[in-house]
């Protein structure tokens, strides 16, 4: 099992297998049972921004308020959520030797620094920042939406002493610019990508409604091109690849991609912890047949930077191969 050890952040693993923010981590016992199946790391349900202002909002309709009592309020709710995701923190820490890494949804630069700084004190061995900016205002220029992450990046960055990382969403005009934005403002890795709760319509009902929330593993294809790019791009930060990752294949693709890690979510979901054994299982007989020792020996061997001829990564549109297909 050596052979599959490697590093993240900083931080030593055991494996490559990373289990990604989800209800998967939300308790110590989940937490423990993730670990003996083999997990490397968890990041935990991220905290969000979004929900406790709503919950907030939710209170103060619920009753009459007088307006001193909103700023009350408001540090009320935020700290009670705070207060048990701090106490998930430090309990994990005593519980399980892996590491654990918090996450945080953010949708502003603001009171979330104070939040990161506790997650820290409460052990936590990285930070990692869930955002999604979804702009629906038409004259909001994407310089102003961008400049939205890096502001985020740079106040956690003044705070932390722990790593930083960025999960982000797959629409960006120039990943690899924003990557290397973050990196200069201290970001030590990011996750490509998150997959984010998409809306449905029904039609019958005329309503909107939640497209599935789980990945398959065709979703794979999303990430892959722009971890290989990503990586070729800006060898400095780390990437943990994310989403569509259901077997073995899956995380070597990633890694000769150059993925330093790899997060795994919806496929635990379906099949349990044990997929985990079965994934590192799937790793070792891979690097045996192909003569590998470790995963630095592979590891971005079919990056952008790596293969002959990298403009099959720039490819987007079918052309011909598949323009005659019936
Ligand atoms: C039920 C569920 C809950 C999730 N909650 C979070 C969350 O709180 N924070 C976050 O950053 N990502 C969250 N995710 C996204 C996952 O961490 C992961 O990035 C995404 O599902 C893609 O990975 P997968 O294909 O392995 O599922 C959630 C995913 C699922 C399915």
């Amino acid at each position: 099992m050596d052979r599959l050890k490697t590093s993240y952040l900083g931080l030593s693993l055991k494996n490559p297998l990373i289990v990604g923010s989800c209800s998967l981590t939300n308790s110590v016992e989940k937490v423990k049972k993730l670990e003996s199946a083999g997990a490397a790391a968890v990041v935990l349900k991220s905290l969000f921004e979004e929900q406790m202002l709503y919950e907030i909002r939710n209170l103060q309709q619920a009753g009459e308020y007088y307006p001193e009592a909103a700023d009350y309020l408001q540090s009320y709710v935020s700290g009670h959520s705070v207060a048990e995701y701090l106490k998930l923190i430090s309990d994990l820490k005593q519980s399980v030797s892996i590491p654990v890494i918090a996450s945080v949804n953010c949708v502003s630069a603001s009171g979330w620094i104070e939040h990161a700084l506790k997650m820290q004190q409460a052990g936590a061995d990285a930070i990692e920042v869930n955002i999604y900016f979804i702009p629906t205002d038409k004259y909001l220029v994407s310089e102003k939406c961008e400049a939205l992450y890096f502001d985020i990046a740079a106040a956690l960055k003044k705070t932390l002493g722990i790593p930083l990382v960025f999960k982000l969403g797959n629409h960006f005009t120039n990943l690899s610019y924003m990557v290397d934005q973050l990196y200069c403002r201290g970001v030590h890795g990011v996750v490509l990508f998150n997959r984010f709760y998409e809306p449905d319509i029904d039609t019958r009902n005329m309503s909107l409604v939640s497209a599935s929330v789980f990945s398959s593993p065709d979703d794979l294809r999303y990430s892959l091109r722009w971890v290989s790019i990503v990586s070729a791009a800006v060898k400095e930060i780390q990437i943990s690849a994310s989403t569509g990752i259901a077997n073995a294949q899956g995380v070597i693709k990633m890694l000769l991609a150059g993925a330093q890690t790899t997060q795994v979510c919806s496929a635990l979901y379906k099949k349990g912890p044990a997929l985990l054994k079965t994934l590192a299982d799937g790793m070792l007989q891979w690097m045996e047949e192909h003569h590998y020792k470790s995963i630095d020996e592979f590891r971005g061997k079919l990056n952008y930077r790596n293969i002959a001829n990298p403009e099959q990564y720039e490819r987007s549109q079918f052309m011909k191969n598949f323009s005659n297909r019936e």
